[in-house]
């Protein structure tokens, strides 16, 4: 049995997948956005992704995470709240919530309800006294943090390098947004993945035992599941490229014949070859990712990596707060 806790519904989210899905390959440049990967065996097979030899990120950020514990914790002081933007990284919450000193209140908001409620349930387990109020809502889109907290610090957190899956514009935009939405006097806890060398990084898109091959091909499960498609599975392949140009990992799904799949009644039409965009994974630079933080409203104040620079932790801090 799951455990489950009271979620907030900031927005309702049903129907969402239908129409990425359908919008998405009426394209001519086909894709379905990344955010769909992350059904209940997305989100598990992601989790298997993250234990990977090949996928360093995860193992480089905890690390950090625990060598950088009390610096994080004299920076942000005492009393914050914390807010997670995405709750699907327990273990690195639970290593920012130990090093801390006296965090107000914990708010998780992730798209992914069923992941929302789990991460919440565990976290109130192992911190019995913290006050967790998780949030359902989708962080691309407005949203507001309970009014109860209006009065505590924030310090937000979103660890992953998720902030490499927005395309570089909306990176900026989405740093600019949530420092209005964590307020005055926040502090941001940002992971972000480096640039290196092509045999480390393609690896980590494309592991030996197939599961990020499994974790992308989900998708066209889930379309045949949710909404009654009648793809066959040994027509698709999964594609990791580095876009050098743009510095990022490109994911697609390629079709590899000539096809035409019926998805709620809808026809389309797919060529050999053709490719179904579902990812970008942007590598920064250190100083790369500073400028933008600071074009968003946000100054610099830490910056840890690991001895290889695979990957980088920024402690932001909001300007004029
Ligand atoms: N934030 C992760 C990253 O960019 C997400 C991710 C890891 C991912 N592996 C993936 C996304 C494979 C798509 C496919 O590294």
């Amino acid at each position: 049995m799951a455990l489950q806790s009271d979620v907030d519904d900031a927005e309702p989210l049903d129907g969402d997948f239908a129409r990425a899905v359908l919008t998405g390959l009426g394209e001519d440049a086909k894709n379905i956005p990344c955010q769909f990967l992350y059904d209940a065996r997305g989100s598990e097979l992601f989790e298997e992704i993250t234990r990977l030899e090949e996928y360093y990120p995860t193992r480089t950020e905890i690390a950090l995470l625990e060598a950088c514990g009390s610096e994080i914790a004299a920076l942000a002081g005492p009393g914050r709240a914390v807010v997670e933007f995405g709750s699907g990284s327990s273990r690195k919450t639970h290593i920012l919530l130990d090093c801390l000193d006296d965090p107000a209140a914990y708010i998780p908001i992730d798209i992914s309800h069923d992941a929302l409620g789990e991460a919440a349930a565990r976290l109130k387990q192992s911190y019995p006294g913290l006050a967790v109020h998780p949030l359902h809502a989708d962080f691309n889109q407005g949203l507001e943090l309970p009014a109860r907290y209006g009065a505590c610090p924030k310090l937000g957190f979103f660890p992953g390098s998720t902030i490499g899956n927005f395309t570089l514009d909306a990176a900026a935009e989405f740093l600019a947004d949530a420092g209005d939405v964590l307020g005055a006097n926040s502090d941001f806890l940002v992971g972000a993945d480096l640039r290196k060398d092509l045999d480390i990084l393609l690896p980590a898109y494309d592991d030996r035992q197939g599961v990020t091959s499994a974790f992308i091909l989900n998708l066209i499960h889930r379309i045949n599941r949710e909404l009654g498609g009648d793809l066959d599975i040994g027509g698709f392949k999964h594609q990791a490229v580095y876009n050098d140009r743009l510095g990022r990992i490109e994911i697609y799904i390629i079709s590899l014949v000539d096809q035409v799949v019926e998805i709620m009644g809808r026809r389309f039409a797919l060529a050999g070859g053709e490719r179904i965009h579902i990812e970008n994974s942007h590598k920064y630079t250190v100083a790369q990712f500073q400028a933008m933080a600071r074009d968003a409203g946000w100054a610099s104040e830490h910056v840890w990596t690991d001895r290889r620079d695979y990957f980088s932790l920024h402690y932001l801090r909001r300007n004029g707060g």
